[in-house]
């Protein structure tokens, strides 16, 4: 007879473990994007009120894994000590916009959320690395970075990964090319000032600018820029997932083999880009440590007034949140 040698559930030495707070469609499919790349073992908690739903995600997926060839270990739980020692937590918690709803309407009830979330993380997991995705997602990062108590680039927000992705992805439709030669880098807040930029956007080495007029590129900024929106008029019932979910996995994946990919993210800036301590999506080499370094570019005048009006949104926002839990 064959003696299993550990329980399912069992810390295995070697693999990185991934906790998401949040089972709901973000969460779940960012499970299921980080077991199918075997990123490392799995939790995947959800408040109690929901009892047994991320049980039942949980177990589901882990019944994929014998026809998808993976080997992570998903346990669902509405309980924090079983997410204890995480290396990597993925926040999720919160509700998502419905149609008309700017990511800004979340703010009330997404920061009352993601600070409890962050009030339980700390105690058990306080060597994490902290992605943040809920929304409106730059002032929920700072939120959560100002009550966890972690080191600023321990705590980091997904929202450039998905922005640029949206543009990369409507590039490559443009121009009838792979998705892959399209390289590029939006940069500000995850809202409707986003700041594109067109001289880091490339495909295949070539500048788009070279194979696509300005005028041209500038509306597919903006279609990027209210990409979430699109979706979530189509969806009716909710936002986007797929893509934030792939977005979280990705940065999941650089911290966890430590690929010091560089990526745009919302990071913590004081003196880079004299932000002055606000959380905003500029380019990072993410790696094991969370944020490795903030990369530093010269803004020409026109990307500079963008990334400013960005950062004032975003500065707004921060202080509604503050106002609103110093109220309670
Ligand atoms: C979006 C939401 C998730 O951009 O912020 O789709």
């Amino acid at each position: 007879m064959f003696t299993p040698y550990f329980k399912q559930g069992d810390p295995v030495m070697g693999r990185a473990k991934i906790t998401i707070v949040g089972a709901g469609n973000v969460g779940a499919t960012t499970a299921h994007w980080c077991a199918a790349a075997e990123l490392g073992d799995i939790v995947l908690l959800d408040i109690p009120r929901t009892e047994d739903m991320p049980k039942g995600k949980a177990l589901d997926l882990m019944q994929s894994s014998p026809i998808m060839g993976f080997d992570s270990n998903i346990a669902g739980t509405t309980s924090y000590d079983a997410t204890a020692d995480s290396d990597v937590v993925v926040i999720t918690a919160g509700i998502p916009r419905k149609p008309g709803m700017s990511r800004d309407d979340l703010l009330s009830t997404n920061a009352k959320i993601v600070s409890s979330v962050a009030e339980q993380i700390k105690e058990t997991s306080p060597n994490a690395i902290l992605i943040v995705v809920s929304n409106p997602l730059d002032a929920m990062v700072q939120q959560v970075w100002k009550v966890s108590g972690f080191p600023s680039k321990r705590v980091l927000g997904q929202a450039g990964v998905l922005d640029t992705a949206r543009y990369r992805t409507f590039i490559a439709m443009e121009l009838g090319v792979s998705v892959e030669d399209v390289a590029a880098l939006l940069m500000g807040g995850h809202g409707d000032t986003m700041v594109p930029m067109p001289s880091c956007t490339s495909v295949g080495g070539i500048p788009v600018t070279r194979l696509m007029y300005r005028s041209r590129l500038d509306e597919i900024v903006d279609r990027a820029r209210k990409g979430g929106a699109e979706i979530v008029s189509l969806l009716k019932t909710g936002s986007a997932y797929y893509a934030p979910a792939a977005a979280c996995a990705q940065m999941v994946e650089a911290i966890v083999k430590d690929k010091r990919r560089v990526l745009p993210c919302a990071a913590y800036c004081d003196e880079e880009y004299g932000v002055g301590g606000y959380y905003v999506g500029v380019p990072i080499v993410l790696g094991a440590n969370g944020v490795e370094k903030v990369i530093e570019l010269d803004l020409d005048a026109d990307e500079n007034a963008a990334f400013r009006k960005s950062v004032d949104a975003v500065q707004e926002l921060v202080a509604k949140t503050e106002e609103l839990m110093s109220v309670g």
